[in-house]
Parts: structure tokens; sequence; C-alpha cells
């Protein structure tokens, strides 16, 4: 990517929300259930934190209130990995009713998607700096999310890398709670073997129901992201899923609703889906 352009931080501010948390890059979020934030003690995830990583949570580290965020009670939106913001711009752009707030773990990239949003006033956007799994841990409250969005994240092969890897069980079961009932998750890629694997991961949590998924899901309102319209110039085909929170996971399990039953035929993926219905 091109050195972005930004404009000054104290302009760019009032579009966006720091984390109130300082993590090390790379640094995971501890395992469920192994320590309550409030509990406030973060244990290190591989030796201890580098010297000044503050190791408690601090005092202030309070779930996002949507509301004074914005300023509205609108729906709210969440794009993971907004890039240069090509989508979060044009969402916001074409719909005013929502609100949108895009994650994004480089700096400059974040400022230079802000910054876009800031030229265009566009008062129902905000932006985060900080690893999507911390924030969708500690920070999203439960069942406030109209949409999440993650396109295109990197599939990250290396094994020594794996570990950056998003399409985790434990961050798409973070994903899933943050949405209300019948609220839609929406992903790409244009790598099948990642897809195959956010495949499994999604039909693996018993939270989400896969409604759509495949080759020929055409994108949402046809915005594609930057890496899309890279994809396409390629040539590459684009595979997505779309999800829909159910509104009660338990009883869809003890229905066999989580059990596999089909598997759809322009995925190209042998994971077998709860459900697969035609798109539409
Ligand atoms: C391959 S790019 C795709 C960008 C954009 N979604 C698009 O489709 O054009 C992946 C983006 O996700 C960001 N990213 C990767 N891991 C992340 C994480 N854990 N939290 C937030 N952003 C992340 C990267 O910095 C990068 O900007």
């Amino acid at each position: 990517m091109r050195k972005p352009k930004r404009l000054p931080y104290e302009q760019l501010a009032p579009y966006i929300w720091e984390m109130p948390l300082a993590v090390r890059r790379g640094q995971l979020p501890p395992e469920e259930g192994q320590l309550p934030p409030e509990e406030g003690e973060l244990p290190p995830e591989e030796g201890e934190p580098a010297a000044g990583t503050p190791r408690t949570l601090p005092a202030g580290a309070a779930p996002i209130d949507w509301q004074a965020l914005f300023g509205n009670a609108r729906p709210v939106e969440i794009e993971v990995g907004i890039g240069k913001g090509q989508f979060l711009v044009e969402s916001a752009l074409r719909r005013p009713e929502v609100n949108f707030f895009g994650i994004e773990v480089v700096r400059k990239y974040q400022l230079y998607a802000t910054t876009r949003c800031a030229i265009r006033r566009l008062a129902n956007v905000r932006t985060a700096c900080a690893d999507a799994r911390w924030i969708f841990r500690y920070f999203i409250p439960p069942g406030s999310v109209q949409a999440v969005h993650i396109y295109f994240p990197d599939p990250w092969w290396k094994a020594r890398h794996k570990k950056r890897r998003l399409f985790t069980e434990g961050f798409v079961r973070d994903v899933a709670r943050a949405l209300v009932p019948g609220g839609r998750l929406y992903c790409a890629t244009d790598v099948q073997k990642y897809f195959g694997e956010m495949l499994r991961v999604l039909a693996a949590t018993p939270e989400l129901e896969i409604v759509r998924q495949g080759t020929d899901v055409p994108p949402l309102l046809d915005l594609p992201t930057n890496f899309e319209r890279k994809a396409r110039q390629r040539g590459s085909p684009i595979w997505r899923a779309e999800c829909v929170r159910r509104a009660d996971p338990a009883a869809a399990a003890n229905a066999g609703g989580g059990d596999a039953s089909t598997t759809s035929a322009n995925s190209g993926i042998g994971v077998r889906l709860a459900r697969d219905y035609p798109p539409g």
C-alpha cells in the first residue's frame, strides 16, 4: 500500500475510540473463563509483558456505550480489518441510518481510513486501532450489534504466524455474542483453503447459522472492498459466507440444527453445514 495521507490527530479525534487497555502487538486475550476482566490481572500470554505494559485493566475500562459514542440509538455494524476504509466509507455514505464502527490493528491504515471519514464529515462512523480480538472480548456489549463484517482476513499460513489468525472458535464465539438475535455476520475471502477453515469455525459455533455461502453470493449492496477489487481484477473467485445469530442456540442444537446436513455445491469446500439456503 502507498504511504497514506492523513489529517492531524486532533481533527480525527472525534471519529476515534481509543481502547483503554495497553496490550503488546500480537498478545492474545486470555482464554474465556481463565480470568474475568473485572478481576483485573491479565496473565502473560508468552512470557512477561514488555516493560511498561500495564497488566491490569484500567478502572475506566467499561464496555462501549454505543449511544454515548454516536450520540444516537441507531443500529450499530462493525467492520473488522477496515484497511484503507473503502467499505466503511461507502457503507456509511449509503446508509446514514446505521452507525459503523471500524476496527483496524495497523495505526496508519486506521488514520488513513478515518481521514476519509473526516473529510466527508461522516457522523455515523467511529474507528478503533486495536486487535479486534481484545475489543470483542472486553468492550462490545453482548447482543448490541446488528451486523459484523470481516472481509479478506489475512490467512497467516506459516505455523509461527498461526496465532495471528482471526478466524478461531474463541473469536467467532465473541463475535456471535456481540450480535443481536437475528444479527448477521458477513465474511469474504479469495483464499479457498482459508474459506474452508472459516466454514469449519462458523459451523462449530452453535450461536450462528450459516445461511448463504459460496462463490455466487454477491457482496452486500455491491460494495466491494479494496482487496475485493484487486481479487476481481486478477479474475479470482471470491468465497463468501453469511451467518445469522440464532435466537436460541440451545434449542437449535437440541433440534439437530447444529449438525451437519448438507454441503454447498458452489463452495468447492467439503465442509458440511447446518443449513444451506439458496442465494436470494
Ligand atoms: C487483507 S487486509 C483486508 C482489508 C479490507 N478488509 C479489504 O478487504 O480491503 C486485512 C486487514 O485486517 C487488518 N487486521 C488483521 N488482523 C487484525 C486484527 N486482529 N484486528 C483488527 N484488524 C486486523 C490488517 O491490518 C489489514 O488491514
